[in-house]
C-alpha cells in the first residue's frame, strides 16, 4: 500500500525513552506528578465515563475563560496541544502553501504541515533563539502559517516581546501565528515575560497554545487549549472531532486549574532544580544553554546517542537531539533533588568516558 506522497517522507514521532525502573528525563514532564486534586477529580469522573463528554470541553472551558478573562467563542480545547497544531493546518494550511518555523525546534509543526500537503519551512536561529528577520524574509505570498516555539523546545530560549510584536506587526493579517507557550509557566526572565493575553486582542491572527502536560503534570490524559480570536477558533471548532478531549481529561485539567499551591511548588522545584543543573554542567565544563523552560540542554563532546543510551542502560534517560537537528546535544529534563542526584551518578563516568574517546591517545576504550 503506498503512503500518499506528501507522507511519504514523513517518520514516525520519536518519543524520549523511558528506563524501566530508573528515572525519566527525556520528555519534560512534571516530577512532582500530578496534583492530588486532579487525581480525585479523575477517580470521580469514572463514574461518568458512560456519558458523553461536553462537546466544547465544559466545565474546563469557563474556568479558562474565567481565567484568561476572555469569551469562551475564543477558546479551543484539544487532546493536548498536539491535536491543536493539526487543527489549525486542518482549517488554514492547504497544499501549495507553506508554513515557516526555526531550525531546531518542535516537531510536530513540520508534522502537522505535511500533514495537508503544504511545504515545510525550517529557518536558522541566531544563538539557538528564533530569529526575527530570519523568519520575516522566509514568508511569502504563499505562507499561511507561522510557528513561534517560546520557550523552545528543544533549546528553552525565549524571544524578547518586541521581537513577537514586530513580526505579528510585520506578517499579512492573513497569516495565522501560532504561538506555542508550552512551557511559558517556567519563564522566570521578567525581560522575557509575554503579555499573551493582550496580544491575542491586538492581533486576530494570533493563536496561542498551552498544555496541561507540563507543569501541571497530565500528560499522560491528553489536554490543552487554545485561544485567540473568535473568528480564528471558530474555524479549528468547525474541523475537530465532536469529542476530541476525553471526559477524564476535562475533568483533571479543570480541578488541577485550581490547585495553585502544586503549580507553585512545581515551578520552586524546577528553579531549584536548574540552578543546580547550572552550577554542575559549569563544574563540569559542559557547555550549556540557559533555559526558561522545565529542561537544561547541554553539547557533549561527541555524538549524544550513544551517550543517551549509555546512561539509559544505567537506569536514567536523557533526550539525544539528533532528531531534532542538534546531533551532539542532550536535553535534561528538570528533575526533583533525588532524581537529579542520580543524574549526576550516571552522567559524570559517563562525561568522562566520552572525553576519553575524544582525546587521541587519552586512553579511551
Ligand atoms: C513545544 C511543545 N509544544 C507542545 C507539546 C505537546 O503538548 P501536548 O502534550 O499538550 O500535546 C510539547 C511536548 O513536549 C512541546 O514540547
Amino acid at each position: 500500500m503506498n503512503v500518499k506522497p506528501n507522507i511519504e517522507p514523513m517518520k514516525p514521532y520519536t518519543p524520549g525513552k523511558r528506563a524501566p525502573g530508573g528515572i525519566k528525563l527525556s520528555s519534560n514532564e512534571n516530577p512532582l506528578g500530578p496534583s492530588p486534586v486532579a487525581v480525585d477529580a479523575l477517580r470521580t469522573a469514572a463514574e461518568s465515563m458512560h456519558i458523553y463528554p461536553d462537546q466544547l470541553g465544559e466545565p474546563l472551558l469557563h474556568s479558562l475563560s474565567d481565567t484568561l478573562d476572555l469569551d469562551p467563542s475564543r477558546l479551543i480545547i484539544g487532546n493536548g496541544s498536539d491535536e491543536l497544531m493539526v487543527l489549525a493546518c486542518a482549517a488554514y494550511l492547504d497544499r501549495g502553501e507553506n508554513s515557516i518555523s526555526a531550525r531546531h525546534t518542535f516537531s510536530q509543526y513540520e508534522y502537522a504541515t505535511r500533514l495537508f500537503a503544504a511545504e515545510y519551512r525550517p529557518v536558522p536561529m541566531q544563538n539557538y533563539r528564533f530569529d526575527a528577520d530570519a523568519i520575516l524574509s522566509a514568508t511569502g505570498a504563499e505562507t499561511r502559517i507561522v510557528w513561534l516555539c517560546n520557550p523552545n523546545n528543544p533549546t528553552g530560549t525565549a524571544m524578547p516581546p518586541a521581537e513577537i510584536d514586530r513580526i505579528l506587526r510585520s506578517l499579512d493579517p492573513a497569516t495565522l501565528v501560532i504561538l506555542d507557550e508550552a512551557y511559558h509557566d517556567y519563564l522566570d526572565d521578567d525581560e522575557l515575560r509575554l503579555d499573551t493575553r493582550r496580544l491575542v486582542d491586538r492581533y486576530p491572527n494570533l493563536l496561542a497554545l498551552r498544555t496541561f502536560s507540563k507543569v501541571y503534570g497530565l500528560a499522560a490524559l491528553r489536554i490543552g487549549y487554545g485561544f485567540g480570536s473568535a473568528e480564528v477558533i471558530e474555524g479549528m471548532r468547525r474541523v475537530k472531532q465532536p469529542f476530541n478531549a476525553n471526559g477524564a481529561a476535562i475533568a483533571a485539567a479543570h480541578a488541577a486549574l485550581g490547585d495553585r499551591g502544586h503549580y507553585e511548588r512545581s515551578l520552586e522545584v524546577n528553579r531549584t532544580g536548574k540552578r543546580r543543573l547550572y552550577e554542575r554542567f559549569a563544574a563540569l565544563d559542559v557547555e550549556y544553554l540557559e533555559t526558561q523552560a522545565n529542561f537544561v540542554t547541554i553539547r557533549l563532546p561527541s555524538d549524544a546517542t550513544p551517550f543517551a543510551a549509555q546512561m539509559l542502560d544505567e537506569g536514567v534517560a536523557v533526550r539525544p537531539l539528533a532528531s531534532f537537528g542538534l546531533p551532539e546535544w542532550v536535553r535534561v529534563t528538570v528533575g526533583t533533588h533525588e532524581q537529579l542526584d542520580r543524574f549526576f551518578e550516571v552522567f559524570e563516568p559517563a562525561l568522562e568516558r566520552a572525553r576519553r574517546r575524544r582525546v587521541p591517545g587519552g586512553g579511551g576504550t
